[in-house]
């Protein structure tokens, strides 16, 4: 009889608990649906400026008297409308100082293109500043031409970019922001990376990875000069210090100034470049890198200079520069 009763009392106190514990579970629950709701209106709330009183004004705007811009560094060949649609979106971005364009056609730049660029230059510059416009006239037909060191620069900072990519200002601004906090490393829009050929008897240790190589591995080792900052030491160096023979390679091969330039900024620094997030138009045809054979040209650039530079230079890293009011969680 005593026997029985312990039985039903602990069937009743399993019970009891389980009961306890189920309530438990669905009191988390709503909980947690509570917790959500007033997440989502924060969030919601959070989106109208005036949330906690806190507005885009309360931002002190950055001073631009007490710093240097940048120099734009346009490479062109053959394409004035997208000279002059390039020409005419940068002037519009404040932390603009001079423009540079990489002439390197048989006949000089003509007198309507240099009238429509000017005026372009004066007029478009929204608070008044006065934007330097300099044509880089090169005899020779040279990728080299693009990195020439610059005569008289009036900033340390160089954004290198092609004719044919346009990035909004505020992307600009953003990767120009990231470079001075790193000055002597280039910040740029388009990474690529370096991988290694597992396979034994070789001809080439390195493989060159394009966007797919990138996306996949979330890893990368250089970035390419078509959209980057750099600071203009790097055109004295690139020009003057830079192996004879790897000029010539680049000169001869129509290709891979963008790798050796990379090469030559992580041989001084050690370090890895910084890709930082922009938003990207492409208002030509792709160019050179929709021809076919293109990937195993640049895997060829890499093996050399590995072997001028005498080692391998670039440094991989998976470090991405994200403006933080454009993301929504720590
Ligand atoms: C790796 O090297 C081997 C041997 O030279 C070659 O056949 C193969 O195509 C290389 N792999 C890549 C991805 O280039
Ligand atoms: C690469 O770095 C080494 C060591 O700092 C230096 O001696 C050499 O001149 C550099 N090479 C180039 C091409 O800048």
């Amino acid at each position: 009889m005593v026997a029985r009763t312990s039985l039903i009392s602990r069937r009743t106190v399993q019970k009891f608990r389980q009961t306890a514990i189920s309530a438990a579970g669905s009191l988390k629950i709503k909980l947690l649906l509570l917790i959500s709701f007033v997440f989502m209106l924060t969030l919601l709330a959070s989106c109208t400026p005036s949330f906690f009183g806190w507005s885009q004004q309360s931002v002190p705007p950055v001073d631009r008297n007490s710093r240097k811009g940048y120099t734009l560094l346009i490479n062109t060949w053959k394409r004035y409308d997208l000279l002059k649609q390039s020409i005419s979106h940068y002037t519009s971005c404040p932390g603009l100082d001079s423009i540079h364009i990489v002439w390197s056609e048989p006949d000089p730049p003509s007198d309507p293109l240099v009238k429509f660029l000017n005026h372009v230059v004066k007029s478009n510059p929204k608070d008044g500043r006065h934007i330097e416009l300099t044509f880089d006239i090169n005899k020779e037909d040279s990728l080299n031409n693009r990195f020439k060191e610059l005569k008289n620069p009036i900033t340390d900072a160089v954004f290198s970019i092609d004719d044919d990519i346009i990035f909004p200002c505020s992307s600009v601004e953003f990767a120009f922001s990231v470079w001075q906090s790193a000055p002597d490393t280039m910040v740029g829009f388009v990474p690529r990376i370096h991988l290694i050929n597992q396979s034994k008897e070789n001809r080439y240790p390195y493989i060159y990875g394009g966007w797919w190589a990138v996306w996949w591995t979330g890893t990368y080792s250089m970035i390419l000069s078509k959209a980057s900052f750099f600071h203009t030491k790097y055109l004295r160096m690139y020009t003057n210090e830079m192996p004879t023979s790897l000029l010539e390679y680049v000169r001869r091969n129509r290709n891979c100034e963008d790798i050796a330039m990379s090469f030559l900024v992580a041989n001084a620094t050690g370090a890895p470049p910084i890709w930082a997030k922009g938003k990207i138009y492409e208002i030509g045809s792709t160019g050179i890198s929709s021809l076919g054979g293109h990937s195993d040209k640049r895997t060829e650039c890499v093996n050399r200079f590995v072997s001028e530079f005498g080692r391998m230079t670039l440094v991989p890293t998976t470090v991405k520069a994200v403006d933080s009011r454009s993301t929504w969680f720590w």
